[in-house]
């Protein structure tokens, strides 16, 4: 059970989640709300001390004098009065007031089955602005979901509301040293490598200014106090942003030694207007202590991700949205329908004055709340292979071997629609090319169907090309400032989706490629970051909220295609992993991690990966050796073992295989089917870390079924481990390897480890051993 109880003797909230808790309490008479408590279990008999000691504190001004250390701080943490820590809120005022003193005023709490939210608001003592912060918790997790909403509560006629800095939530960390942040950055074909620092005073700053989530930096970290946390023990803080923008995360050693870790929307280059009546919902910002190292975090985020998040749309409970404040009254946001193109054109003339509007959708759940998504197919998807060169013929080749493998899911990439023969043409025309497909997709589509296999496709809508027939009809359509250079990347200019002409274009093309043809998956690429993200038309009324209008116009087009087509799967991918966090998650049923198909490079990419995001979620390729971009030459079992610890496709050039190799890949294809419940669904242990030298294992447990991986890179003879010690058993159970019969016991296993076969033991040697208990 998870709970959130609030003590109305001493006006403090408790989050009890399944083995830890939160707690913060009002102050100052109601002015302030102090953060009391993160980290194990509190009873709630303890909460009363905690609570007097903040609402006993010393008035703000003198704490702020004294920097005493005993001081408990500003739960969100809002720019006025004598505060100096990174604020979560600044907001100016019609009459130029900046600086927000504000009241709790309202408090409500919700429980729908196993999610219990609370809401608590905080109004602005002099200025028609209502703050809501959100707290939710799951019954059978230690996962806290945190947000802010930010309204303009005012009359039809009032002064707007500018927001210049809007976090989703602060964390406090409890008062230890020596913090340590992990956290994940990177590049192209080099996502997600796990770097650390020590945090000393002052602030790490993590961001993206690129406007979508970016390879750089992942919105995800851990702390740990000491540095000593381990992948199996110690205590471990963890954090992770729901939001595919621009982002930013903030981890602070205030003037008095707290630290803090906040963040949300980036407010580089951005602020928000709030009309009367206006709303801004911010991300979700999700934190959760465990006191068994990594491990046991990531394991907690997966877990969680699996039965909350993935392909789960946006499920916030709009509570306060039902009460309409004194004033004025709400309409509903319109919904994004289908239109037809002349009307989409006729708009479109218009829309450049009218402000964003942000539509809403409500997706039905893909699944019940708290309950596993479909188990991921095995894939094909053509890229490495025929690049550009598609058409009907070479596809359905492709297709007649990838079902020969016993793939489930063919999928088209890149290169079947307008001129697109290059990179350099096409992007936005997405009609089939007729040279290619002179009879349109649907021959291509019945054959891979006659095979047994669901037919995708890959679309990259938020981009255009300068050479397509939608950028010559709507040069205005791409984020620009006129006297500026409307710079290419990738020969590519960045769709202006803030524009609802634009997300209503968007949403008409898809729904009509997918109402056309029996497409049943989407690979959604997007192949650059922002840069002029200027709207000309909309110059002097607040351009600035373009960057966060984007995101939502975008989560909108996903919420109503899914709506419309629930039996469609969506993949993200931005040039590999530049769009992977769990805004997007909530969205998608599975991520490209990496452009980089490099089996021995994806050791590292996936382990970085799953310290925050699924397995099931991580799809991987085994591709063509050597590998087209480090030339690395690996066996085919290898490049297997690897793409088998996650949602496995295939993506090599199939003509080139030979007979032995398809035949060992049918068999392994095979042998993941029967393995995919465990890996897509069980608990991870990363036995052996590739940070730490050339051998990397992991291993997964579902019930009764036990699947261990090991592989090894590049090292010196006689320098193999001959054992790898497991982890997550019982000691006191005997457990079968099935292939050789062979039983251990489970202490056995635990303490002296599990015996690797002699012949995988060579550079690029790899094992999967199958356990049951027995
Ligand atoms: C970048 C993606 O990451 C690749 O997998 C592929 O889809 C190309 N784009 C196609 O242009």
């Amino acid at each position: 059970m998870a709970e959130i109880w609030h003590d109305e003797a001493t006006g403090a909230w408790l989050a009890e989640m399944h083995s830890t808790a939160y707690a913060f309490g009002l102050a100052d008479g109601g002015t302030t709300l102090r953060h009391l408590h993160w980290g194990g279990p509190l009873p709630r008999a303890a909460l009363g001390g905690l609570q007097a000691t903040a609402a006993g504190a010393m008035p703000r001004h003198e704490r702020q004098l004294s920097q005493a250390p005993s001081e408990r701080p500003d739960e969100y943490v809002p720019w006025g009065g004598l505060r100096f820590d990174e604020p979560s809120l600044k907001a100016e005022f019609g009459d130029g007031t900046r600086g927000v003193e504000w009241r709790v005023t309202e408090q409500r709490v919700l429980k729908r089955g196993p999610v219990t939210t609370l809401e608590v608001d905080l109004a602005d003592t002099a200025y028609p602005l209502l703050v809501t912060l959100a707290y939710r918790v799951y019954d059978g997790f230690d996962v806290l979901d945190r947000w802010a909403t930010l309204r303009h509560v005012g009359r039809a006629g009032d002064p707007p509301v500018t927001i210049r800095q809007g976090h989703s939530a602060n964390w406090w960390l409890p008062p230890r040293a020596g913090w340590r942040l992990r956290y994940l950055h990177g590049g192209w074909g080099a996502e997600n490598q796990l770097a650390q620092t020590p945090l000393t005073p002052g602030k790490v700053v993590l961001e993206s200014r690129r406007g979508t989530t970016s390879h750089q930096l992942n919105p995800w970290f851990t702390l740990d106090p000491e540095g000593t946390a381990t992948e199996e023990h110690g205590e471990v803080w963890s954090g992770a942003l729901g939001w595919s923008g621009s982002w930013k995360l903030v981890f602070e050693t205030t003037a008095g030694g707290h630290v803090h870790a906040c963040g949300g929307v980036n407010d580089f280059d951005w602020s928000y207007r709030l009309d009367p009546g206006g709303e801004l919902a911010l991300p979700r910002f999700a934190g959760l202590y465990v006191a068994g190292g990594f491990g046991a975090a990531s394991r907690e985020w997966h877990a969680w991700q699996l039965a909350y998040v993935l392909g789960r749309g946006d499920d916030r409970d709009r509570l306060s949205a039902r009460r309409v404040p004194p004033g004025f009254s709400t309409t509903p946001p319109p919904r994004i329908t289908a239109t037809p193109p002349a009307e989409v054109a006729r708009r479109s003339a218009a829309a450049s004055a009218a402000p964003p509007r942000v539509t809403s959708v409500q997706v039905p759940p893909a699944h019940a709340a708290g309950s596993m998504p479909p188990l991921r197919p095995v894939l094909y998807n053509s890229w490495e292979a025929t690049s550009f060169n598609v058409n009907e013929a070479g596809q359905i080749r492709l297709a007649e071997l990838a079902a020969r493998l016993g793939i489930e899911t063919f999928v088209m990439d890149d290169g079947w629609f307008g001129e697109r023969h290059h990179d350099r043409a096409g992007l936005g025309d997405w009609t089939v090319n007729p040279q290619n497909f002179p009879r349109g997709l649907g021959p291509l589509i019945d054959r891979v169907n006659e095979l047994g296999m669901r037919f995708g496709l890959w679309v990259e809508p938020e981009m255009v090309n300068p050479d397509s027939d939608l950028y010559r009809a709507h040069p205005d359509w791409v984020f620009h400032f006129d006297a500026r250079t409307r710079t290419q990347q990738r020969n590519q200019l960045v769709l202006n989706l803030a524009r609802p002409d634009v997300a209503e274009w968007m949403f008409t093309t898809l729904d009509r490629l997918l109402s056309e043809n029996k497409i049943e998956f989407i690979k959604w690429d997007m192949n650059r970051s922002f840069s002029e993200p200027g709207w000309p038309a909309r110059a002097g009324d607040n351009p600035e909220r373009s960057w966060t209008d984007y995101v939502h116009n975008l989560y909108t087009v996903f919420d109503a295609l899914r709506a419309a087509h629930p039996g469609v799967d969506f993949e993200s991918c931005a040039s590999g992993g530049g769009r992977v966090d769990l805004g997007i998650l909530r969205r998608v049923d599975q991520v490209w991690p990496s452009d980089n198909t490099d089996a021995w490079d994806r050791v590292k990419i996936q382990e970085g990966f799953t310290q925050v995001y699924p397995p099931q979620a991580m799809m991987a390729w085994v591709t063509d050796s050597p590998n087209y971009l480090t030339k690395r030459e690996l066996p085919l079992s290898f490049r297997f073992h690897v793409a088998m610890a996650g949602a496995l496709g295939v993506g090599g050039d199939l003509h080139h295989w030979t007979d032995a190799e398809l035949t060992e890949a049918a068999e392994l294809i095979a042998t993941y089917k029967e393995i995919r419940p465990v890996v897509q669904r069980g608990r991870l242990y990363r036995l052996a870390s590739v940070l730490r030298g050339p051998f990397a294992a992991s291993q997964y447990v579902a019930g009764d079924d036990v699947v261990v991986f090991a592989w090894w890179g590049p090292q010196p003879s006689g320098a193999r481990p001959p054992r790898v010690r497991l982890a997550g058993l019982d000691p006191a159970a005997r457990y079968r390897e099935t292939g050789s019969g062979q039983e251990h016991w489970g202490a056995a296993l635990l303490a002296d480890g599990l015996p690797l076969p002699e012949e995988t033991k060579y550079t690029f040697g790899s094992t999967l051993v199958r356990l049951v208990r027995a």
